[in-house]
């Protein structure tokens, strides 16, 4: 199956040797479009270390959660979604199951852009749907990661006869300026997975502008978030028995090794998550066990750990629904639907720009 791509780019393709699909390879030809999109910032999202030096240099010492994401971690997440304590992933599914249909229905034939697409396991309970209901759909998924993209958008057209595909290896920020155009009567933008937890409040409003200025008026904005409940749920979510969330908070330090040569001992630091109530977020740190110095080569930076000392690996925010719908109200985007679990740990927003 052949990839068409617009640009060149410097990201990885995926191997083109496998068998083709037993779908009409020449069919798939017209079903599967990649397009490479602003090639200068898909090179910058292998990243310069900029934002590690800022972050290691300031007080209270931060890094940016995308440092989670090497091959690793991004195996070290998908552990995580199976986890007993971390009830977030297997809602989301839930809530999706339930209510796929009504979502299909009330959106009708679109264009469904995913933004963060990965592998696009709970897209699927969408794609089902809208198969169901023999509604047209194409799907434009987002991702920096050229790699992923490309692996499960030919998983995708085998196992959906009818669907079409148009990738785009892009930041968000570049895709939602330039979406690409479409036959279909509207868009759905999808954002679920509770990404938006990692965004600052200040980080979500610009994205929520960016967004709305993406929509035309009838358009859809579909937004999966964690809420607020007790803090002993959400702590255990991000302290399991098994040590699966250390890990990956700590990987984050695995990582910077290798990209920046660095020198993090692991075993002199430990994982720390707290629920911070009056900001309801989730906090993760990453804990110096003694005071030491680490050294990134490639970035040609020195920093001090005092023991103790904590650096902000993540924020997790939960949020309120009402509270949610009326900060996107503020950028033209109306909540028609709020789709929950009968626990009320989780839910998708479904938007309309008016
Ligand atoms: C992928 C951002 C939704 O915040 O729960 C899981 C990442 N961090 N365990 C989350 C994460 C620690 C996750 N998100």
């Amino acid at each position: 199956m052949p990839v068409q791509s617009q640009f060149p780019s410097s990201m990885p393709a995926a191997d083109d040797n496998r068998t083709p699909s037993p779908q009409s390879p020449v069919l798939s030809r017209d079903r599967l479009m990649i397009e490479y999109r602003n090639a200068d910032e898909t090179t910058a999202a292998l990243p310069t270390g900029q934002d590690v030096t800022v972050g290691l240099t300031q007080t209270p010492k931060t890094l940016p959660p995308k440092y989670f994401y090497d091959d690793q971690g991004s195996q070290l997440f998908e552990q995580i979604t199976d986890l007993p304590e971390y009830y977030l992933t297997r809602t989301e599914r839930q809530i999706l199951e339930t209510f796929a249909g009504a979502i299909a229905t009330q959106v009708g034939s679109c264009d469904l852009v995913e933004l963060g697409s990965g592998s696009a396991s709970k897209t699927r309970i969408l794609f089902d749907a809208y198969q169901r209901q023999g509604q047209p759909l194409r799907y434009v998924p987002v991702d920096v990661s050229g790699g992923i993209l490309e692996e499960s958008a030919r998983a995708l057209l085998s196992d959906y006869g009818t669907l079409t595909i148009h990738g785009l290896v892009s930041t968000y920020e570049a895709a939602l300026s330039n979406l690409p155009a479409t036959d279909l009567p509207r868009r759905l933008i999808a954002f679920i997975g509770s990404t938006l937890g990692n965004l600052s409040p200040q980080q979500a409003q610009q994205f929520f502008r960016r967004v709305s200025e993406s929509l035309t008026p009838g358009d859809y904005f579909l937004l999966g978030v964690d809420l607020h409940k007790d803090t002993a749920t959400l702590t255990a979510a991000y302290n399991d028995a098994q040590g699966v969330t250390a890990t990956f908070n700590l990987n984050m330090l695995s990582h910077l090794n290798w990209r920046f040569q660095g020198d993090f001992e692991l075993s002199q630091f430990r994982h720390v998550a707290v629920y911070n109530e009056g900001d309801r977020q989730i906090e993760m740190y990453i804990e110096s066990l003694v005071d030491q110095t680490v050294t990134l080569k490639a970035l040609g930076l020195t920093a001090s750990f005092a023991a103790g000392e904590r650096l902000l690996s993540e924020i997790s925010r939960k949020f309120d629904p009402e509270q949610l719908a009326q900060r996107l109200a503020a950028f033209e985007l109306d909540v028609t639907d709020t789709f929950t679990d009968e626990h009320c740990q989780f839910a998708l927003l479904l938007c309309q720009k008016p």
